[in-house]
């Protein structure tokens, strides 16, 4: 049995396998296609997935793998949750705004995670316990200690018409805050709260790919992660805020409450 440390060795050696997959095809995809409504899978996605599991499967053969491309289930135990490439809809158009993200589960929690930003050379790790870090430095939530002051980010999954929440919450974000983004990579929004670039992020609809790894780094980081109701998060409930800790309630009630109810 293989310890912590060799364990993000060889998630590390996954991540960069796919990331330099990622610049191979950047610019030139040859097949887009569309697996839901403006959903969208490339020959790079699938490529990166198979390159991943390949590598993980020969160090961990009894440990089980979900993958966006190709499935899987995530079981309790050792399972690894991967999403090959996060960020596709960019990645088609040649926006340089996209990850890898592989996280290790076990009893459904992330104890590890990685994701690998290939354009700009930035790999996020964490372990549970160990902190995060960003390219073997460590990082951490920023200190920004309400909404007012804050950069949030969000997303909106590709069926962003069914659910009402995205466009009552962002609008309301956007009155209370700084300023929001939508990056297009929850992984990379994630990791970009845990180290302190944005100060919260929220989504619905996403799945345990998306968040797996980014989840951990944020906590690990000194963050706050739950679902947007203030609810526990898990890594299959489609909802989740991230934040610095500090404007994790006020930014939840900003998001939830009616404006006229707030404190
Ligand atoms: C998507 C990205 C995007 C988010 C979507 C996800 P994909 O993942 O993370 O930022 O808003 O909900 O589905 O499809 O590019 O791996
Ligand atoms: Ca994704
Ligand atoms: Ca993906």
């Amino acid at each position: 049995m293989l310890g912590m440390d060799e364990t993000l060795a060889v998630a590390l050696a996954a991540a960069k396998a796919a990331g330099a997959l990622h610049l191979e095809g950047l610019g030139r995809v040859r097949q887009v296609r569309t697996k839901g409504h403006n959903d969208l899978v490339t020959d790079v996605d699938v490529a990166a997935e198979a390159a991943i599991r390949a590598i993980i499967g020969e160090a961990f053969p009894d440990h089980a793998i979900v993958g966006e491309e190709s499935g899987g289930t995530l079981t309790d135990g050792p399972c690894w949750v991967v999403d090959p490439l996060d960020g596709t809809t960019n990645y088609a158009h040649g926006f340089p705004f996209f990850a890898v993200s592989i996280a290790w589960c076990i009893d459904r929690k992330p104890v590890l995670g990685v994701i690998h930003q290939a354009t700009s050379r930035e790999t996020f790790w964490a372990l549970e316990g160990r902190g995060a870090f960003l390219n073997g430095q460590p990082i951490h939530v920023s200190a920004v200690p309400e909404p007012s002051g804050a950069l949030v980010a969000t997303g909106f999954a590709a069926d962003v018409g069914l659910d009402p929440r995205n466009t009552t919450e962002f609008l309301a974000a956007l009155k209370k805050v700084q300023a929001v983004r939508r990056p297009g990579s929850a992984a990379l929004d994630l990791a970009a709260v845990a180290c302190g670039r944005f100060d919260a992020f929220w989504e619905y609809g996403l799945a345990p790919w998306d968040v797996a790894a980014g989840a951990l780094l944020v906590t690990e980081a000194g963050g706050r992660v739950s679902a947007v109701d203030g609810g526990s998060f898990a890594l299959e409930a489609r909802t989740i805020l991230a934040s610095n800790g500090l404007l994790h309630e006020t930014f939840r009630d900003v998001l939830t409450v009616p404006a006229g109810d707030q404190a």
